[in-house]
């Protein structure tokens, strides 16, 4: 029997994942590019038992931090990967699966590329096998969950690197201290999930446009992250952000994942603007709204943020420094 324990981050894309050629495993039609968060993570506990023979059990830890059973929604895509990371390893035997979330599970925030990173690093020690970060990218791809392939790294990363299906660190943590205040307004789970918003996204008649000047502003993006050029990054970040809706808005059928709220946290951030204070906005497929600043800015952001009626809840966070394995085990 063997058991480990690892926690990973959530991460913002700057340049979006959406739209894939084929999901198992994932191939996107386009990079992305993320900043690794540092607060928001799942933390998961996998152990292993080469003898056993029933069905895997797959936990999840309340506030309190008993254990409890997962719906089937939630088990069914995990003992999937699970499968998967079995057959690699060639392996037989029974999981045990816990696993928990930093941020309130009530905030409505995608957990599926942290929770598939850390379960996908656990898992292969809780195996017995090594892999390195690349490795365990592509292995979390495989979840179907392509954000997951990015959680594996800290700082900035990209996926794929332009030349293969691997995901690779532009940057590290340290190279610049953006941070992300996350301005959650809708907590209600979404009406259509990401995997059914990439399989929709080139019915946009604007899908191949975004196609055609996606790299040009993926370089132009990670050439300001390198610079730490906070006023050319800011316009491609919300232009970036915008066209995922647009594209979202204009598939057939269409999905708006924005609401009221969303536009009034756009509009206060265009107002921090025009008082001066460096923020721009991103949203990933919901209508919460990531609202990146430089340390310096922070604070005026947080309480402008905090202001508004429809933020239903702040959450405090930044660029971090990818996966640990130095955590307490949940069981
Ligand atoms: C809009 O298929 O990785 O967040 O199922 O939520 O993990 P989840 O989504 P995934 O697609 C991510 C879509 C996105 C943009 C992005 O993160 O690149």
């Amino acid at each position: 029997m063997r058991k480990a324990t690892v926690a990973a981050p959530a991460n913002i894309a700057l340049i979006k994942y959406w739209g894939a050629k084929h999901f198992d495993p994932v191939v996107p039609y386009a990079p992305s590019l993320s900043m690794t968060l540092r607060a928001c993570r799942t933390r998961t506990t996998v152990q292993f038992d080469s003898g056993g023979t029933g069905d895997d059990e797959i936990l999840r830890a309340q506030d309190d931090g008993t254990l409890v059973p997962t719906e089937e929604s939630f088990r069914a895509p995990v003992v999937r990967h699970l499968d998967r990371l079995r057959a690699w390893a060639d392996r037989s035997g029974t999981f045990r699966v816990a696993t928990r979330n930093t941020f309130p599970s009530r905030a409505g925030l995608a957990s599926s590329a942290s929770g598939f990173a850390a379960l996908t690093l656990a898992a292969t020690r809780a195996l017995g096998t090594s892999v390195d970060p690349t490795q365990a990218s592509d292995l979390a791809r495989r979840s179907g969950s392509g954000s997951a392939a990015r959680s594996v790294f800290g700082g900035f990363v990209v996926w794929p690197r332009t030349d293969d299906v691997c995901a690779a660190q532009i940057a590290p943590a340290e190279h610049w201290d953006l941070r992300d205040l996350i301005a959650v307004v809708d907590t209600n789970p979404k009406e259509v999930s990401s995997r059914e918003g990439h399989r929709r996204a080139p019915t946009s008649p604007f899908f191949d446009t975004r196609l055609d000047h996606l790299d040009a502003r993926r370089e132009a993006v990670q050439e300001a992250l390198l610079d730490r050029d906070f006023d050319r990054l800011a316009p491609l970040v919300e232009r970036e952000a915008t066209e995922l809706h647009c594209i979202a808005m204009s598939s057939r059928p269409p999905i708006h994942y924005w609401r009221p709220a969303t536009l009034a946290v756009l509009e206060a951030v265009r107002g921090l603007r025009a008082d001066g204070v460096a923020a721009c906005a991103t949203m990933d497929a919901g209508p919460n709204v990531h609202v990146l600043c430089p340390p310096d800015a922070a604070p005026s952001v947080a309480d402008r943020l905090e202001a508004l009626s429809d933020v239903e809840m702040l959450l405090r966070d930044g660029v971090g420094p990818g996966p640990t394995n130095d955590v307490s085990p949940l069981f």
